[in-house]
């Protein structure tokens, strides 16, 4: 009877896994505060995917940690940079299979780990990063991305990518938008997940935890630029945003459960303070009924096939 009535749906199809390729790494590298999640070699990259993908998942989300880096993310816009090698291999060998998602953002790939080129004072410079996203996002189409997820909050981001999209002829490839991106203290382990260069802060362009309306501000700019679906990030201390997201947004929304919010259960899991399958299914159907369409979660392949 519980089944019969049970409002929320949790299935595989709506999880997006996030994944991290590390260039020249010879073995998967362990990610200490994220137990269970590596950065992978070019070939266990391969074996991650196919395996999410024969599990079941609706999507997969590409993140590259290159070997080096610089001022303006070079590595980025490489056509033989870790991330854009990588999509050409799992486009290769997934087809259409699931949706191929890629991080386009260059904080990976800058030696100050911002997520956009810094002016003459240190600051980020938006509309210089405009100009870099437009060619990372080309790169990342030509390399075979389905959909491409700007995560670095610039603004006018979306309608850059998408006018830059259609006059190459990428008029197919989709943008799921970082449009309402928190500045959290949550972020910590993908840090170290990423070898993150950063000092300091994302304050001047990631959103006050405090501001809920700027959310549904951010989300219809980045529609009204062309966002096909719309993100809310972090998910779990935002649940009352993904809900006003849902309730106002004419695209899907998705909510990133991020690499913090993966380390407090697995931690108190391995403490044996919860109870490690229940509180994950908790927290995704959580967030499903907060109102996101779609869950990006570490725990995308693990879940999908609990939930077969
Ligand atoms: C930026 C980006 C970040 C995450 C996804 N894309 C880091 C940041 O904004 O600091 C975080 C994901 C996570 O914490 O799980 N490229």
């Amino acid at each position: 009877m519980r089944r019969l009535v049970s409002e929320t749906t949790l299935r595989p199809r709506q999880l997006i896994l996030p994944l991290f390729v590390a260039e020249g790494a010879e073995r998967p590298r362990p990610i200490s505060s994220m137990p269970g999640v590596v950065q992978h070699t070019r070939d266990s990259l391969r074996q991650a995917a196919a395996d999410a993908v024969a599990a079941g998942v609706g999507g997969l989300m590409l993140f590259g940690v290159p070997e080096t880096r610089d001022a303006v993310g070079s590595g980025a816009t490489d056509e033989n940079g870790v991330l854009n090698v990588a999509l050409r291999d799992l486009r290769k060998d997934l087809g259409d299979d699931t949706v191929l998602m890629a991080d386009t953002c260059l904080d990976e790939f800058t030696d100050h780990g911002h997520c956009g080129v810094l002016d003459s004072a240190g600051v980020v410079d938006n509309d210089a990063t405009l100009d870099r996203y437009a060619d990372m996002a080309l790169a990342q189409a030509e390399a075979g991305a389905h959909v491409l997820g700007p995560s670095g909050m610039m603004d006018g981001q979306v309608g850059v990518i998408r006018r830059a999209l259609d006059g190459a002829g990428h008029t197919d490839t989709g943008i799921l938008a970082y449009s309402a991106k928190y500045a959290s203290a949550f972020y910590g382990p993908f840090r170290e997940a990423v070898d993150s260069q950063l000092t300091g802060d994302r304050n001047s362009y990631q959103q006050d935890p405090g501001n809920a309306r700027e959310a549904l501000r951010e989300i219809e700019l980045d529609v009204a630029e062309g966002a096909d679906a719309v993100m809310v990030k972090p998910a779990l201390a935002y649940l009352d945003v993904v809900r006003a997201a849902a309730e106002t947004s004419p695209v899907p929304v998705a909510a990133y459960n991020i690499s913090g919010e993966y380390a407090m259960v697995e931690g108190a899991a391995a403490q044996g303070w919860v109870e490690r399958e229940r509180t994950i299914l908790e927290v995704l159907t959580s967030i499903r009924r907060a109102g996101a369409d779609l869950v990006l979660t570490y725990w995308a392949a693990e879940a999908a096939a609990w939930l077969d």
